[in-house]
């Protein structure tokens, strides 16, 4: 399975995949297989989604440009 993150338009970012979430100290929080991020700054379960950008009308349809994939990886590579 390949890891994949999505941008859902008007609500959260959903990652699929093998991720680890870590807390400030670098400590593995959860180690889970699907995601779902706030994106608006109104759960109260942060940094998840509990859907509270429904009722606000959280608007954000972020689009990557086309053909730059290649790009960004040889400069932003960590
Ligand atoms: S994106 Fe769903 S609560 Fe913020």
């Amino acid at each position: 399975m390949k890891n994949r993150i999505e941008i859902v338009d008007d609500g959260p970012m959903k990652l699929t995949g093998e991720f680890e979430l870590r807390d400030d100290k670098g400590e593995v929080v959860r180690a889970r297989k699907v995601y779902t991020l706030c994106r608006c700054g109104l759960s109260a379960r942060l940094p998840f989604c509990d859907a509270s950008h429904e009722a606000a009308g959280f608007s954000s349809c972020p689009r990557a440009p086309q053909g730059t994939a290649s790009a960004d990886a040889s400069t932003h590579s960590a």
